[in-house]
C-alpha cells in the first residue's frame, strides 16, 4: 500500500456575516498537511432576491467581500475531491437553506451516478448560542454526508482544547446574539483538528485505492449467491 497521497479536499460552505468561513479558513489550515494537497474553499450562493439582501447593509457588504474570496463550488471539483467537508450557520436548528439547495441541486446528479462513494466527510457551524442547535446542526450535515456514502470523520478529541467547551464530532463556534463574536483560538484549532483529520481518513482512503477496491469486491460479494 503506498503510504503518502496528496489530497483534494472540498470545503462547501454558506456565510451570511463571515463567522463560519472563518472557521472554514481553519479546517482547511488543518486539511493541507502535504505540499501536494490541494484545499478548495467555496461558498455556495445567498438564495435570496437582491432586494432582501440590499436591506441588510452587513449582509450585503459581507457577501461581496467573500464572494472576492470564495468561488461557487464547481461539479467538476466535487467529482475530484477525496474529502468534502460541509460548514454552516446553524437556521433553526438545521444548516441553512442554501447549502441544503446545494446539496439537492448540485450534488445529487452525482451521488445518484455513483460517483459519490468512499470520500471522506466532514461538518462544522456556527450558532448564535451553544444550546441554540450548535450539535444538531453538524449532525444535519452529516446525515446527509452519511446519506451519500461518505465515511463521515469527526474530530474526536485529537487536541487538549477540544476537552474545553468543544464538541468531538465536528467543529463549530458560538458567535453570539449579534454574530459579531470571532471564532476563538481553541475554535480555531478544533477546526484546524477536523481539517487535520478529515485529510487523513481522505489520504488512507486514497492510498487503499478504497473506490476502485470498494467498486472490485462489491462486485464479487453481489455476484455470491444470497442464502
Ligand atoms: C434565519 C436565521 C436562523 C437562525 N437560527 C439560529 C438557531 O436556530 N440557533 C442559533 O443559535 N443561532 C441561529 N441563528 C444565528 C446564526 O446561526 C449565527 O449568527 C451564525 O454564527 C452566523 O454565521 P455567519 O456569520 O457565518 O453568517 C440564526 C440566524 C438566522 C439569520
Amino acid at each position: 500500500m503506498q503510504e503518502w497521497r496528496s489530497v483534494n479536499v472540498l470545503i462547501c460552505f454558506y456565510s451570511r456575516y463571515g463567522n463560519t468561513a472563518k472557521l472554514a479558513e481553519a479546517v482547511g489550515e488543518g486539511a493541507r498537511v502535504s505540499p501536494g494537497d490541494q484545499v478548495w474553499l467555496r461558498r455556495v450562493p445567498d438564495l435570496e432576491p437582491e432586494d432582501v439582501i440590499r436591506q441588510d447593509e452587513r449582509w450585503q457588504r459581507t457577501r461581496e467581500a467573500l464572494r472576492a474570496l470564495y468561488p461557487e463550488p464547481r461539479l467538476g471539483e466535487l467529482q475530484r475531491a477525496d474529502a468534502l467537508v460541509l460548514g454552516s450557520p446553524g437556521y433553526f436548528g438545521n444548516m441553512a437553506a442554501a447549502l441544503k439547495h446545494w446539496l439537492e441541486t448540485e450534488l445529487i446528479g452525482l451521488w445518484r451516478g455513483g460517483e459519490i462513494e468512499e470520500k471522506a466527510g466532514a461538518a462544522f457551524c456556527t450558532t448564535s448560542t451553544l444550546h441554540g442547535g450548535n450539535e444538531v446542526t453538524i449532525f444535519t450535515m452529516l446525515t446527509a454526508l452519511m446519506h451519500i456514502g461518505c465515511v463521515v470523520s469527526p474530530a474526536g478529541y485529537l487536541v487538549p482544547t477540544l476537552r474545553r467547551n468543544q464538541m468531538p464530532y465536528g467543529a463549530s463556534a458560538v458567535t453570539g446574539p449579534n454574530a459579531d463574536l470571532s471564532p476563538t483560538a481553541d475554535d480555531l484549532a478544533a477546526a484546524r483538528a477536523l481539517g487535520f483529520r478529515v485529510s487523513h481518513v481522505a489520504r488512507t482512503l486514497l492510498a487503499g485505492r478504497a473506490r476502485e477496491e470498494f467498486r472490485r469486491r462489491y462486485q464479487q460479494w453481489g455476484a455470491a449467491p444470497t442464502p
